[in-house]
């Protein structure tokens, strides 16, 4: 983004709104989690659920959280300060921009540590750890990581180095200029992923997984993970993208620009799919083996495809950066805050945030290890069985994410005047109505819902 010294500064272009908008969209949510919730959750059903959500709920929330933003103009408890008041709103509607710095922080915390795996995985890949190994060397490789706090903590903590490295430099121009590589790259990667997974011979199987709804298969839990996956994968509904929408310039369309990112989105993680559960099955594994999923079955891909080595070597690559831009999205909210509220520099706010989330995410280091079995919640109804990785995760995907989208829902449909809205997105005849119906009736009844068939079922 261009930095000008008094005003906000702005991207440079609509073109670098997409990039960095993609690039937080675009990450470990479409690889690793979407695979690995899909097979905990018993497939078909539950990717239309996720579909679902993803249109009605999660498109409509992607543009109206960008487009409050945009008229705000600060960090997003500064923008729903500043339109409650212009728009003579309710302040209880600041608790969206609170729920944001909140619920960023957390979702950091946890994310990072995955992110550590990845890097963990570039230097597997690349000295040739996967060429021939079978389910149980690959295994053992996967748990030999999580039995080893000391090794998982590094690789997380370098991970965040990283991270609040290119915030606080403020490098991130580069950085939004590698995506329009990265995601190519990654695409292919996955389509040369899928070709591999197409001669496995179970091909058919994993397609039908997939895509075949078994409805008999899916809880009243799994639609809300579809629903928290639906806000997850597309970085909406806690201030991220609010943050994001906050340096867009006017005039730029917010309907077609958030459409165009949603659709990258999907088809990132549906070919995630159809390259992974293919193996799962041609190998014998678990499709509902949990959070290392794509850590058992992409390495033996790799392991027996021709020219594994390379491939998995720059995919472990790609997928760690997918996962940078992502990460400096979530810190976005916190140190925009910082910086607005607390006059801290850009640099302290970074350091600052990277740190207390550092510490905050080794807790889910531990979650895979000494304290796996640690319930600290298990008095409260729904979270029993949760360790500290668990509780997080679910806090942030299933409640904090969805619910932050219903009341953006509401504001922007209900709250804000009308003409703000038409000038905001300038949608026009039918599409107009369309949009708006949705935005007021379909979003929000979706999502209240999916949470009343969770508090009944
Ligand atoms: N959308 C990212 C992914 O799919 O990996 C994850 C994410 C980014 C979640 C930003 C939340 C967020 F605020
Ligand atoms: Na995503």
């Amino acid at each position: 983004m261009s930095s000008s010294s008094n005003a906000h500064p702005l991207w440079s272009s609509r073109f670098a709104f997409i990039l960095a908008a993609t690039g937080s969209a675009v990450g470990l949510g479409n690889i690793w989690k979407f695979p690995y919730i899909t097979g905990e959750n018993g497939g078909g059903a539950f990717v239309l659920v996720y579909l679902a959500c993803i249109l009605l709920i999660g498109i409509p929330v992607l543009i109206a959280e960008t487009m409050l933003g945009r008229r705000g103009r600060q960090s997003p408890v500064g923008t729903m300060q500043k339109l409650t008041a212009s728009e003579g709103a309710s302040s209880w509607w600041r608790l969206i921009g609170w729920n944001g710095v909140i619920a960023s922080f957390l979702v950091l915390s946890f994310y990072a540590v995955i992110g550590g795996w990845s890097l963990v995985y570039v230097g597997h890949a690349a000295s040739g750890e996967f060429l021939g190994a079978d389910t149980d060397a690959i295994g053992a490789l996967f748990g030999g990581l999580l039995s080893s706090p000391g090794a998982m903590l590094f690789w997380h903590s370098l991970f965040m180095v990283l991270v609040v490295f290119i915030v606080a430099r403020g490098v991130r121009e580069g950085l939004e200029k590698a995506i329009t590589w990265l995601m190519p790259l990654l695409f292919v990667l996955l389509l040369v992923l899928v070709g591999y997974a197409m001669t496995t011979g179970e091909f058919g199987r994993g397609v039908a997984f997939l895509f075949m709804p078994d409805f008999s298969s899916l809880t009243a839990e799994g639609v809300l993970v579809a629903l928290g996956h639906a806000a997850f994968t597309l970085s909406i509904g806690i201030g991220v993208m609010m943050a994001y929408g906050s340096y867009l310039p006017d005039g730029v369309n917010i309907p077609k620009t958030a459409l165009t990112i949603a659709l990258l989105d999907v088809v990132v993680a549906l070919l995630a799919g159809l390259a992974i559960f293919p193996v799962v099955f041609a190998e014998g594994l678990q499709a509902g083996e949990g959070p290392g999923l794509i850590f058992q079955t992409l390495p033996l891909a790799f392991g027996q495809m021709a020219g594994g080595g390379f491939f998995g070597t720059l995919f472990f690559i790609l997928l760690a950066m997918a996962a940078v831009t992502s990460a400096i999205s979530m810190l976005e909210p916190v140190v925009e805050w910082l910086e607005e509220r607390k006059g801290i520099s850009r640099l302290k706010g970074a350091l600052l945030g990277g740190v207390t989330i550092w510490f905050v995410g080794i807790g889910t280091v531990l979650s895979f290890n000494i304290w796996a079995d640690v319930h600290p919640l298990a008095f409260i109804p729904g979270f029993d069985g949760r360790n500290i990785f668990g509780i997080f995760d679910f806090m942030v995907s299933n409640l904090m994410m969805p619910l932050g989208g219903l009341a953006i829902a509401l504001f922007a449909g209900w709250a804000l005047r009308r003409e703000t809205l038409d000038q905001e997105l300038a949608l026009q005849g039918s599409t107009r109505d369309l949009f708006l119906f949705v935005l007021r009736y379909v979003t929000p009844l979706g999502i209240a819902g999916v949470f009343l068939y969770n508090l009944l079922a």
